[in-house]
């Protein structure tokens, strides 16, 4: 049990990948902060499947693109649970079009988010993290970050600015101990990517040289490796986690 003692903060776990990485990180030891936005009955659900497993965790509702959201948040996990040592930057969002389509509100509620989102976290986390002179923060990005898709402009742009974000913070922060790296999922079995066409899915599924979709937990196991001591030299990296989609 690895994680004992420690707090996470998962953002968006009530459901897909950051359900997977809550109950990853629970599993490992870890009292865990269920954050979420609107699902209440699923984060619900996955605190009590934490604690049917003998585990601990607290739902915490906040939108992760408002900063005083966030910082009230960060507050009530302090009191309920202590202090954050492991931040998974995990929740975000889609809105796809072609860009000759797209509104200039759906560019910003995805930056708002997904980028958004990560700043006001970390900048809330980092502070804690300094004094502790401890810390691990995971940002799931996207493969999308990294190679683009057509129709998702916005999406790709929040998911590279993650990366630089990410790397960016590693920098300012390895010298206290603190480690900031991301994961970047292929195309994963999520609501997510529920409603893609079966057209889509099956041409997805084609270039994915292992043969199968991905999992929540493919994603988790990579998470769950990045908050434990064998990564402790590991730090600005982007592991992708894709079945060899993108190499
Ligand atoms: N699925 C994939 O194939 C894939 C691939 C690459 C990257 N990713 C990334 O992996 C992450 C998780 O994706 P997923 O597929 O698991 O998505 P999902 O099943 O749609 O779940 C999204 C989660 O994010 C939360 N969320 C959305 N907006 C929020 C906000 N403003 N504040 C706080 N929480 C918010 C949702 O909370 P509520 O339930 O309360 O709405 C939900 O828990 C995302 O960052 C996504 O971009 C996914």
């Amino acid at each position: 049990m690895s994680l004992n003692g420690k707090v996470a903060l998962v953002t968006g776990a009530s459901r897909g990948i950051g359900r997977a990485c809550a109950l990853k990180l629970a599993g490992a030891g870890a009292a865990v902060a269920i954050n979420y936005t609107s699902s209440e009955k699923s984060a619900l659900e996955v605190k009590n499947e934490i604690i049917a497993n003998g585990g601990k965790a607290l739902c915490f509702k906040a939108n992760v693109s408002k900063l005083d959201e966030v910082e009230n948040m960060y507050q009530k996990i302090e009191e309920q649970l202590g202090p954050v040592e492991i931040l998974v930057n995990n929740a975000g969002v889609t809105s796809d079009t072609l860009l000759m389509r797209m509104k200039e509100e759906q560019w910003d509620k995805v930056m708002e988010i997904n980028l958004k989102g990560v700043f006001n976290c970390s900048k809330v986390a980092i502070k804690k993290m300094l004094k502790l002179k401890k810390g691990r923060i995971i940002n799931i990005t996207s493969v999308v970050g990294i190679t683009g898709n057509a129709g998702q402009t916005n999406y790709a742009a929040s998911k590279a600015g993650i990366i630089g974000f990410s790397k960016s913070l590693a920098k300012e922060v390895a010298n206290r101990n603190i480690l900031v790296n991301c994961v970047a999922p292929g195309y994963i079995q999520t609501d997510m990517t529920e409603g893609l066409s079966e057209k889509v899915k099956e041409n997805l599924l084609s270039s994915i040289p292992v043969g199968r979709l991905g999992s929540p937990e493919d994603v988790a196991n990579v998470v769950q490796f990045l908050t434990s001591p064998s990564s402790d030299y590991i730090t600005g990296q982007v592991i992708t986690v894709d079945g060899g989609m993108t190499m």
